[in-house]
């Protein structure tokens, strides 16, 4: 008998086992995906999927746009550089095994049992596993469902050589002369620089007017003018209506205004969304309540209609992010130790991994401005950090939006170097009740890119330094 089962090791998932182990609690954790020689695979859609080997490739993909556009500005002059892609993706395959070799040594430290094979919900105290025509019941006190989620397929593209879904596309074995992607959200944008850097001709078919209609508006407009420059072409408001796939490619038919149009690629990458992966996971009998699009359905502290049965990360509602995921994953196993640990959904910081990166938490200006809060805002370009300068990544600008009258940060907004790194401030500083009064007292390291992010905050009452009186 455990005291904790958790179905599914990925960010949420290995995350609730281990912290449950350190409570002293039984753990173990069923994963059905093996790798290539039959053994367990710990570490989800995350580890070996999704967050890690897409930005393994994203930063080789860039060490190659720096060696063949930068470093010449740098005075370094190096002969053309070339791409050695088999050699890149066995990096990306290397850090993928690192990574989750990581999670089975923190499994056997901390005592947490891996059970192969795939999970079935009897009821709160039983889960049936099946593992190759083999199956057999665990008893357990708690069970927390992590089972994440999987891509959204569409029927105008099925799957096959051509197309391919985000797993397909980090696993390219040469670089496609022409690739088109249905979708231009975060796993598009993410998927299209890495191979738009490497050499593709990438079309992006998105059919929403708006481009990244959850990214702060001028944010958005930046990105969308400096990815064309880099030679994406991203085309709004258009629909794929059929593709036919060939032997050696694909075609792909998109209404564009009232016109239909053809492109002609080799490679076609769905990415229009994921769903939760929940199918099949419940026994009949056993009562847990699912949304209309598959979550299951949870109450704020990831608890099921079920007691002790609790869901976290992509398979219930909310952003589907890992850190977001791990940190359900610890709040739950502080709920059945009786901690009260509790979650702040609005402070949950999002990042796109696009160069120049962008990155935002709490409110933005429409938020705001549909919810009729009076609120000031500050912008600081790193056109004038010096940091930025001396590395000659200038593009982009930290925005901070913060109450009217209490000055109390309400959103921050990052466009460029390091926004991911800088922005993890503004998450401590909303989680911390901080006002930008309280941000710009604090004393910044120089030269450093997070100085934007101090004038950003002395912006929002006018007192930036480093802007001209025009600009101020
Ligand atoms: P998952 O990681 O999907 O893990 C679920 C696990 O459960 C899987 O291993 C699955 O095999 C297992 N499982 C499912 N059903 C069963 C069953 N019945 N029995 C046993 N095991 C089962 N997020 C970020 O925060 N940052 C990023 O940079 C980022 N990049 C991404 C890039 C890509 C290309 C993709 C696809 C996703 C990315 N994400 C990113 C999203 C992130 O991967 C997910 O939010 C995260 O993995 C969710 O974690 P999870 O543990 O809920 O689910
Ligand atoms: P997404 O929701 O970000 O983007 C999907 C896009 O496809 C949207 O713009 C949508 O309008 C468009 N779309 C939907 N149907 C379409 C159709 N038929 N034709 C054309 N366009 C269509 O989802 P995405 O990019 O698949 O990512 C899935 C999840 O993975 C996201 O929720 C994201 O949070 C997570 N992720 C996070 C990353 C990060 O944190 N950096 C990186 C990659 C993924």
């Amino acid at each position: 008998m455990f005291d904790v089962l958790v179905i599914g090791s990925g960010p949420a998932g290995y995350v609730a086992a281990i912290k449950a182990s350190q409570y002293g609690l039984k753990t173990a954790c069923i994963e059905k995906s093996i790798n290539h020689n039959g053994k367990l695979q710990l570490g989800g859609t995350c580890l070996n999927v999704g967050c890690i080997p897409s930005k393994a490739l994203l930063d080789s993909s860039y060490k190659y746009i720096e060696a063949l556009n930068h470093f010449s500005n740098h005075g370094i002059d190096v002969s053309k550089p070339e791409i050695n892609l088999s050699k890149m993706m066995e990096r990306k395959n290397e850090v993928v095994n690192q990574l989750t070799s990581g999670v089975a040594h923190l499994f056997k430290i901390n005592k947490v049992t891996p059970i192969l094979g795939e999970a079935k919900i009897l009821d709160s105290s039983q889960v049936e596993v099946s593992f190759e025509g083999k199956t057999e019941i665990i008893k357990t006190k708690n069970v927390i469902i992590a089972t994440g989620s999987e891509p959204i397929s569409i029927p105008v593209a099925p799957i096959d050589n051509n197309i391919v879904d985000s797993e397909g596309a980090l696993k390219f074995t040469e670089v496609p002369k022409k690739i088109a992607i249905i979708g231009a959200g975060v796993i598009g944008l993410e998927l299209g620089s890495i191979w738009a850097r490497l050499g593709s001709e990438v079309t992006l078919i998105e059919v929403t007017d708006e481009f990244l209609p959850m990214v702060d508006r001028k944010i958005a407009r930046d990105l969308l003018r400096e990815l064309k420059t880099q030679g994406l072409s991203i085309k709004l408001g258009c629909e794929v209506t059929k593709t036919k796939s060939k032997s050696k490619g694909v075609a792909v038919f998109y209404r564009e205004k009232e016109e239909i149009k053809k492109l002609e690629v080799n490679k076609l990458i769905i990415a229009v969304g994921r769903r939760p992966l929940t199918k099949g996971l419940i026994d009949n009998k056993c009562k847990v309540s699912f949304d209309e699009h598959g979550f299951v359905k949870v109450n704020k502290f990831c608890e099921t209609s079920i007691k002790k049965i609790w869901a976290i990360g992509d398979a219930v509602r909310g952003p589907m992010l890992a850190h977001k995921a791990s940190e359900e994953g610890v709040m739950v196993v502080d709920q059945i130790v009786g901690q009260s640990t509790e979650i702040n959904y609005d402070q949950i910081p999002s990042v796109i991994y696009t160069h120049p990166e962008v990155a935002w938490v709490g409110k933005n200006e429409k938020d705001l401005s549909d919810a009729g809060i009076n609120y000031k805002s500050g912008i600081f370009s790193f056109r004038a950090n010096a940091r930025a300068l001396a590395s000659g990544d200038t593009k982009g600008f930290v925005k901070i939006l913060a109450d009217n009258k209490t000055g109390y940060v309400l959103g921050m907004h990052v466009l460029g170097p390091s926004a991911a790194d800088i922005l993890q401030q503004g998450v401590i500083a909303m989680g911390l009740s901080a006002t930008v009064k309280d941000l710009s007292s604090f004393i910044f390291s120089h030269p450093t890119v997070s100085e934007a992010l101090h004038e950003a905050s002395l912006a929002v009452n006018g007192n930036a330094i480093h802007v001209s009186n025009k600009k101020r």
